[in-house]
């Protein structure tokens, strides 16, 4: 049998003031659209921003439901709002942030298994690689130059 190995590479920027000024607006974006997030059952809240290709900036939130599994992740809402405001733009860059109850969050809050996938889908339609800039409330935020470093061995239209 052989052996096979693959190895990620991603950014560690230590604080807000090293990453580039995009970035940085955009994931101030993210923290004010966290404010946005109904969260009323898990109390955790999350943020995610997008930038377009023209430049334009767009906010989303997590938004929960009495009926768990309906709860819509933040990165799924900003990707659909994305999509269907501006389709067929190239998205660039998400930045994506948390805030939870009863604790802050030091290290970067890494999106869950069905938005790596919505964002690898994305990124198969476009054809270019969407950057994430992720930070938890505080602390270093990493930096990956696409959703698919963070979602190997994805599933994707190839297959059908
Ligand atoms: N959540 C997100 O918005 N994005 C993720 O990638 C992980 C989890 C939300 C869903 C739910 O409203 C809350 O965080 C707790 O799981």
């Amino acid at each position: 049998m052989k052996k096979k190995s693959s190895r990620l590479e991603w950014k560690v920027a230590e604080k807000l003031s090293d990453l580039p000024k995009k970035d940085a607006k955009l994931l101030a974006l993210a923290t004010s659209s966290l404010e946005n997030a109904y969260a009323p059952y898990s109390k955790f809240h999350v943020g995610a921003a997008i930038l377009l290709e023209n430049g334009k900036m767009l906010g989303g939130s997590n938004q929960e439901n009495a009926a768990y599994p309906m709860c819509l992740c933040a990165e799924r809402v900003a990707l659909s709002a994305a999509a269907s405001q501006y389709p067929k733009m190239l998205i660039k860059t998400m930045a994506i942030t948390v805030k939870a109850p009863n604790q802050i969050v030091q290290q970067p809050a890494m999106p869950c298994g069905s938005c790596r996938q919505a964002l690898c889908e994305m990124e198969f339609q476009q054809k270019k690689d969407i950057k994430l800039v992720i930070r938890g409330e505080e602390g270093v935020i990493y930096i990956f130059k696409s959703a698919k470093d963070i979602l190997p061995f994805s599933f994707d239209a190839t297959f059908l």
